[in-house]
């Protein structure tokens, strides 16, 4: 059902056929997430992108010989300084100047560790949220940043995150259709039409780390209370067993304080929770954002409801979540809904961003 020949996931390779003809302006495309910092470039000898990805985290440590401090970001942070890793973007955006200069810190950073040139073109893909103080924190974050001497743009993220279900180019910029991105801390709904974003939808109610949080009390009930792990945990449980076509369940082993391991299985927790987020998801669409856009736009409503859906986003990674969402809002609607995604949803923001700096670089 889901694969409609629009929409078929991409080939991440044709994309940048720009990249060599713009005079050395590398086209780039980049999202600071909430949870994960996706980059990406055009690969080596134009074969298809590079794409880096870290958790949006760092913790500073000072150096033992020389006494400076030091900066360690993503995996390695979380893993060796659990107790004072920070994540900047932990709302989404920004919350202050603190987390702004923070987030420079870490981008600097990351650019830095992993060459990103400064003679390039980037493309911000960015959450759409109502919170004027983030965006703009978010905005300083970008322009302080060492890359994007030669062009520097943003587009919304479900805009960014359609492209690459539509095909090796930018033909999502000639369609009308609805996106859903499924995000840590967002669930975003919008419509677009030849590129322009219509009656978007946002709830922060809806979301991943939401999920997380409910995994982990799950843990708790279905181990009677024997087991109590973090959020972190959760979200682990969630990106490794959540599966809506064949879950199986799993065990895991504990250390406890006074020594020994308590070893349990999860057959229910992580499922229940990500059962209760698409419910949710669903009804919230159904309910709230496709009443809003037939009232304003009903012929873009009516359009775009025959197209397949787009979920983007690294909850649409959940292995069938495109069926079971187009069966349940089909339901919810009375009417035959179709869905698609591309393989990697998680990173299609910032493949669809790398695109769009690629056409911008070459118009140039
Ligand atoms: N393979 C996976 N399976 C299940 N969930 C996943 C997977 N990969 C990522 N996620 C979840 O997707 C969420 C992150 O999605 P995404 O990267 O789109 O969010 P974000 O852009 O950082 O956040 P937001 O825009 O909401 O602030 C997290 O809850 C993460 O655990
Ligand atoms: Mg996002």
């Amino acid at each position: 059902m889901s694969d409609d020949e629009a929409a078929e996931p991409a080939d991440e390779g044709d994309a940048s056929e720009a990249d060599s003809t713009s005079g050395g302006t590398v086209p780039v495309g980049v999202k600071l997430g909430s949870t994960r910092t996706v980059i990406a470039l055009p690969g080596a000898h134009g074969t298809g992108n590079e794409i880096i990805k870290t958790l949006t985290c760092m913790a500073t440590y000072e150096d033992t010989l020389t006494g400076e401090e030091k900066i360690l970001y993503g995996e390695e942070a979380a893993r060796e300084y659990p107790d004072r890793v920070q994540y900047m973007l932990r709302s989404g955006l920004p919350e202050d100047e603190d987390r702004a200069e923070m987030t420079k810190t870490f981008f600097e950073t990351l650019i830095e560790e992993n060459d990103i040139p400064a003679d390039s073109g980037v493309v911000y893909a960015i959450p759409t949220i109502d919170n004027p103080a983030g965006l703009e924190n978010l905005k300083s974050v970008i322009e302080d940043s060492g890359i994007g001497i030669n062009l520097m743009e943003s587009y919304p993220e479900s805009l960014c995150g359609s492209i690459p279900a539509f095909g090796p180019g930018l033909e999502a910029i000639e369609e009308i259709f609805i996106s859903v991105n499924m995000g840590s801390t967002n669930l975003e709904a919008s419509a677009y039409r030849r590129g322009e974003q219509l009656s978007p939808f946002t709830t922060g109610a809806i979301t991943g780390n939401e999920v997380d949080r409910m995994i982990a009390n799950y843990v708790e009930e279905e181990t009677q209370g024997r087991v109590n792990i973090d959020t972190q945990t959760a979200r682990e449980y969630k990106e490794t067993h959540a599966d809506f076509v064949e879950f199986e369940p799993f065990t895991d082993i504990i250390q406890q304080p006074g020594g020994g391991s308590h070893e349990f299985t999860i057959e229910r927790s992580v499922m229940d929770a990500v059962n209760e987020y698409l419910d949710d998801a669903v009804d919230e669409l159904a309910n709230t954002f496709l009443p809003e856009l037939a009232n304003d736009y009903m012929k873009v409503y009516q359009l775009a409801l025959d197209r397949p859906i787009v979920l983007t986003g690294g909850m649409a990674c959940i292995p069938g979540i495109v069926e079971e969402f187009e069966a349940r809002l089909s339901e919810e609607l009375n009417r035959e809904i179709t869905a698609t995604a591309t393989d990697q949803p998680d990173v299609a923001p910032t493949i669809g961003a790398q695109r769009i700096a690629a056409q911008l670089v070459e118009n140039s």
